[in-house]
């Protein structure tokens, strides 16, 4: 679920760190001297994330709001969106946010901030989802359509976010802790998630990573897991790689 990254930010995109609570002299500093790949706490669980984001988002867009089991399953996949984004951010306020605080005093602060905007912005969208199923059928479309609107917003929001988070909360934090700390903190977050959550959160983390990270995670799955879960997490995400994808990571992990 972690990786190694070489560096801290692409400039190319106006930063919101700019005005996150964080040492611009420090930054820069961590970006002359980042000479080795540090631990990265949030680019695979972020590339879950956009990765279902974008995926519920598209079926809200297509959905026939006139077919109801179409509306009913469409529906409960934006709802478990929603159940996930509300677990990942208090994950990251729990385990993240608190590491931060703890070296850094005020480098959460903006981050916290918009995850306090997320969690009224999520309650909104369930909101309109309930709208969407209580709709008449003349009224569906209408509802169907203002719910694709917030949650695509929602999601442009989230875009930015994590981007933050990626490289201002990443340069604090490598630059105050270890990489064998924050293996702990990791450790940590990942031992306080439910095992159905873990399966949900592994189906869309495994397929969205590249072949390097995919394989490096389930390796390190394959010699610490049990035999019988490490079989089932791969049924679970073999349906969603390409045949040359599983050809590359059976091979990887001496299964082929
Ligand atoms: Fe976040």
């Amino acid at each position: 679920m972690v990786r190694r990254a070489r560096q801290p930010a692409d400039r190319r995109w106006p930063e919101k760190d700019v005005i996150v609570n964080i040492n611009p002299q420090e930054m820069k500093q961590l970006a002359a001297v980042q000479a080795q790949p540090r631990l990265d706490l949030y680019v695979g669980i972020h590339k879950a994330l956009r990765a279902l984001m974008a995926d519920t988002l598209l079926a809200v867009g297509r959905m026939d709001s006139d077919d109801g089991l179409e509306l009913a399953q469409t529906s409960q996949r934006v709802l478990a969106l929603l159940d996930f984004c509300v677990a990942h951010l208090r994950h990251e306020n729990a385990f993240v946010h608190t590491a931060l605080e703890a070296r850094a005093p005020g480098a959460s602060e903006l981050i916290a901030h918009e995850h306090e905007e997320h969690e009224r912005h999520i309650a909104g969208l369930s909101a309109l989802v309930g709208d969407l199923l209580k709709a008449l059928p003349a009224q569906r479309a209408d509802a169907a359509l203002a719910l694709y609107r917030q949650l695509a917003l929602f999601i442009a929001d989230n875009f930015q976010h994590m981007h933050v988070e990626e490289t201002a909360h990443n340069a604090v934090l490598w630059s105050r802790y270890t990489d064998a700390e924050l293996a702990a903190i990791h450790g940590a977050l990942v031992a306080s998630i439910p095992p159905e959550e873990m399966m949900f959160v592994l189906r869309w983390l495994v397929p969205f990573m590249n072949p390097a990270e995919r394989r490096a995670m389930l390796a390190d799955m394959q010699a610490h897991a049990p035999a019988p879960l490490f079989a089932a997490v791969l049924d679970s995400v073999r349906p969603h790689l390409t045949p040359r994808e599983w050809d590359k990571l059976a091979s990887g992990l001496g299964l082929a």
